[in-house]
């Protein structure tokens, strides 16, 4: 389905996402290994076209975007869980890049920042979990700057009526076991939040991974 979306967070339901990554925070790296390998050259896609000097990273995970940032520009990294964040403040370190990395806790559905304050925003298999996934998008809409980018890597529901209609049935499951759901229509859903899609690249898999850069409107 395309999300339903309301003006606040449902507490319980990102409480439920933030125990669900807590939980998974000291695998989270071993876990996603092997698709890793696939997802490097999508990064380095991804990075090799933000725009702007002042980039908005949410969902930061365990900071697996960090070796792709690229230089002189300066990143906030935003997460809702405590142990993915602090992953992240070590990998920042080791890569020697706490003078232009900033990261926060919070949540994407209720961003504490000012109107306009970023060039661009990234997320990478971030909006298959945050629980208001169109809120979270009007959020990015409202701290990037107008005629700013935002730019997403994601997993979704494949177009493909069969495997689509596995990926229903499974994904409360999944959601359980890895907090990701597997059927969203995150292409719509960007659409819904008053994004502009500029491009969308399918990535393989049926359609089922892509880049997405969609532009906030001007005023
Ligand atoms: C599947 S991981 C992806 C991490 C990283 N972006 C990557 O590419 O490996 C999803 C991340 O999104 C975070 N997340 C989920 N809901 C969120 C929210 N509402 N606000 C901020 N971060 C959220 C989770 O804590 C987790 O670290």
């Amino acid at each position: 389905m395309i999300s339903a979306s309301s003006s606040k967070p449902d507490p319980s339901a990102t409480d439920a996402t933030r125990r669900r990554y807590q939980r998974l925070s000291p695998f989270y790296d071993v876990m996603e290994g092997m698709a890793e390998r696939r997802y490097l050259p999508w990064r380095t896609k991804l990075w090799s076209r933000v725009p702007g000097l002042h980039v908005l990273e949410v969902g930061v995970g365990t900071g697996k975007n960090m070796p792709f940032y690229p230089d002189g520009i300066s990143i906030t990294g935003v997460d809702l869980t405590p142990g993915m964040l602090q992953r992240a403040q070590k990998q920042a370190s080791d890569l020697r890049l706490e003078s232009r990395v900033k990261l926060y806790l919070g949540d994407v559905q209720q961003l504490d920042f000012a109107d306009g304050m970023f060039d661009s925003a990234v997320a990478t298999f971030v909006f298959c979990s945050v629980p208001d996934p169109v809120l979270g998008l009007r959020e990015l809409k409202r701290v990037i700057k107008p005629g700013g980018h935002v730019l997403l890597l994601e997993h979704m529901r494949s177009p493909n009526p069969f495997l689509g209609a596995v990926m229903d049935f499974f994904n409360p499951l999944i959601v359980r076991l890895m907090g990701a759901n597997i059927n969203r229509h995150t292409v719509e859903n960007v659409r819904k939040a008053g994004l502009e899609i500029e491009q969308i690249e399918d990535l393989g898999s049926g359609g089922i991974f892509k880049l997405i850069v969609a532009r906030v409107p001007s005023k």
